[in-house]
């Protein structure tokens, strides 16, 4: 969304991390796993540690690399994550082991569509992180946002989707890119019209939409 060589710029500016959290980001880039983006994720670290929730609802989890990274940046604040795909499932808890964070990084195997009842167990949530299926975001928006404290905040990612969402939509060549994109756009245009909250949309890394109660 920033042109190359501002991205590069920033990302150069970004102090180096642990060196395993670096092995988890090569790791990742290498096979695949789309963890956040690296200008995103320090947007993210920044505004959490203003907020410094207590407690931290992530939906998507992958291999465990935004949750290490909000647990070292917050060393009060518990997580709680939750993953679909088995193997990540089980990557993410070997690198939290291995980080010696598993006391305060929850992690839960399934989908977050069905299941409420489970997450409901460590409400409530300060802070709500939405990254995972993005066609499904509106979804686990209404769920799990009745579980928020009340000075809870939602922060959702990819919602401007490599800047496909501002795009003319005959460009994008797919249906499912299309269909996706439409979902997205319906997503935020939602978000803004809501009562209760007031969001803006922050276009760093994949685009972060911040929701908070008015
Ligand atoms: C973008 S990745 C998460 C990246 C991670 N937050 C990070 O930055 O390190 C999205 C993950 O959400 C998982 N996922 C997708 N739909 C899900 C659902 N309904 N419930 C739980 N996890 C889901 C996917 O399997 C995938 O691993």
């Amino acid at each position: 969304m920033v042109n190359e060589e501002v991205l590069e710029y920033l990302e150069n500016l970004i102090p180096d991390r642990p060196q395993y959290v670096e092995q988890m980001e090569n790791f990742a880039k290498q096979n695949g796993v789309p963890i956040m983006e690296k200008t995103g994720i320090e947007v993210l670290l920044l505004l959490l540690s203003m907020q410094q929730p207590k407690k931290i609802l992530e939906i998507g989890t992958a291999i465990g690399y935004s949750a290490i990274r909000m647990a070292l940046k917050l060393p009060n604040t518990e997580i709680i994550t939750i993953e679909l795909d088995e193997e990540r499932f089980h990557q993410a808890n070997q690198h939290i082991k291995k980080m010696g964070l598993d006391k305060r990084i929850h992690t839960v195997y399934g989908d977050a569509l069905n299941a409420s009842e489970n997450i409901k167990k460590f409400a409530p949530f300060d802070a709500l992180f939405i990254d995972a299926t993005k066609a499904k975001y509106a979804k686990f928006f209404q769920i799990y946002e009745p579980m928020l404290s009340e000075n809870g905040v939602i922060y959702t990612d990819n919602v401007l989707f490599k800047g496909t969402v501002a795009r003319d939509r005959s460009e994008l060549t797919t249906r499912r890119q299309r269909t996706l994109v439409r979902k997205l756009d319906e997503f935020n245009q939602w978000l803004y019209t809501l009562d209760s909250y007031e969001t803006t949309i922050i276009p760093v890394g994949d685009g972060i939409a911040v929701t908070k109660r008015k």
